[in-house]
């Protein structure tokens, strides 16, 4: 069950009900791709962190080590001991993002795995069955992201069949979800819009998949070498057309900026690996900007990365330390940076459905971007 709570403009803030609890939204899901948040950030750690959902790849865990494996285990939640929300993607941009030599037919795709080089086959079913052998809250569709720039025909061609894939999904879902043996039978399932940067071909899917009853809605095919103007542009003229009363999820995005313009525009879910890829090296979000702790002028900086951010690694130590950790090679550095990175999102997350809640997300928006331009100055 989802709830809008309040409005501010078009940014929601809603309450979204789930068999692993309520999420609050504007929300961003902290992506731990083969089961784990890569920067040695345990499932206990996330409790510390804010994080309300985790993100988990259905093409990952089905390669290793294996859904049946997980299913075997209890369900992802009892395997990875997180019982708050999971989300699945459903394999179909993994297969994409990752390069693989691909075939795409009807009836799904056919790839090569990356671990090994073995052939596999996932379309909407197959994607289906491992995201309920994980047992996930939310399963998503499995679609086509189109590469850009894409030539009309073949986005038409393809959305048409991400559309045909859909139904087949939620098909197959309704099916697993009754089996006796299921890890999770209140599985939910969420549709993707896809249309590439046209507006016509976005906004005839969203219209045609809103009908579809799905437990929430998706934007995917976004950030994927577009500019942040084409990317608003987009969200201005097809979140109107997906069903206010559901979940709006940004597949893949983004920046704190990005999040921000966004859930302007009417967004509440969000995902990305940014805050741990960027933490991996080093490099750490503040309200005054990002820095890059290996920079020389952190050496004797005594202060924490934000003196503003209540998180495990700001609580205790300071940039000078973090950044020599860095030089030495030691694993905590990424740590107490993905940590730092995470915590920041999720903050950031709730400061936002504070601001939407008191009528006042635009003055928080404006603030906010101009105080990460602050050391750019
Ligand atoms: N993650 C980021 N973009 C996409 C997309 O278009 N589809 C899927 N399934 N996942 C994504
Ligand atoms: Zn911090």
């Amino acid at each position: 069950m989802y709830k809008v709570l309040k409005k501010c403009g078009r940014a929601k803030r809603a309450e979204f009900h789930t068999p692993h609890g309520v999420i609050q939204t504007p929300v961003f899901m902290n992506v731990g791709t083969a089961g784990a948040i890569k920067g040695a950030v345990s499932t206990e750690d996330l409790e510390q962190l804010k994080c309300q959902v985790e993100l988990s790849n259905t093409y990952h865990l089905h390669l290793r080590p294996g859904d049946k494996l997980i299913k075997e285990m209890g369900g992802l939640h009892k395997f990875m001991v997180w019982d708050k929300p999971i989300l699945t993607d459903s394999g179909g941009f993994q297969v994409f993002s990752l390069g693989l030599l691909r075939k795409i037919k009807e009836e799904g795709v056919y790839f090569s795995s990356h671990i090994d080089g073995r052939k596999i086959f996932m379309g909407p079913e197959e994607s289906m069955q491992i995201q309920s052998n994980l047992g996930s809250t939310i399963a998503m569709a499995f679609d086509e992201c189109i590469g850009l720039p894409a030539e009309r025909p073949y986005v038409e061609a393809s959305v048409a069949r991400t559309t045909r894939w859909l139904e087949r999904c939620k098909k197959e879902m309704h099916r697993l979800n009754q089996l006796e043996d299921t890890v999770n039978p209140k599985q939910m399932l969420f549709g993707i819009n896809q249309g590439a940067t046209f507006e016509d071909i976005r906004i005839e899917h969203a219209k045609r998949i809103s009908e579809m009853e799905l437990d929430g809605y998706a934007i995917g095919g976004l950030a994927v070498g577009e500019s942040h103007a084409e990317m608003y542009r987009i969200l201005d003229e097809v979140v109107p057309y997906l069903p206010e009363e559901k979940p709006t999820y940004l597949m893949g995005v983004g920046t704190p900026e990005n999040i921000l313009e966004a859930v302007e525009r009417g967004v509440d879910f969000f995902d990305c690996v940014l805050p741990a890829r960027n933490g991996r090296h080093a490099h750490v979000y503040t309200n005054k900007g990002k820095l890059n702790l290996l920079n020389a002028k952190y050496e004797k900086d005594d202060s924490p990365i934000d003196d503003t951010c209540g998180c495990p690694a700001c609580r205790r130590y300071s940039r000078a330390y973090i950044r020599h950790l860095f030089k030495a090679k030691e694993m905590l550095a990424m740590r107490l940076c993905v940590m730092h990175n995470l915590y920041f999102f999720n903050s950031m997350m709730e400061e936002i459905r504070q601001a939407i809640e008191e009528d006042r997300f635009h003055a928080y928006k404006a603030a906010k971007l101009d105080g990460f331009r602050e050391n750019g100055k």
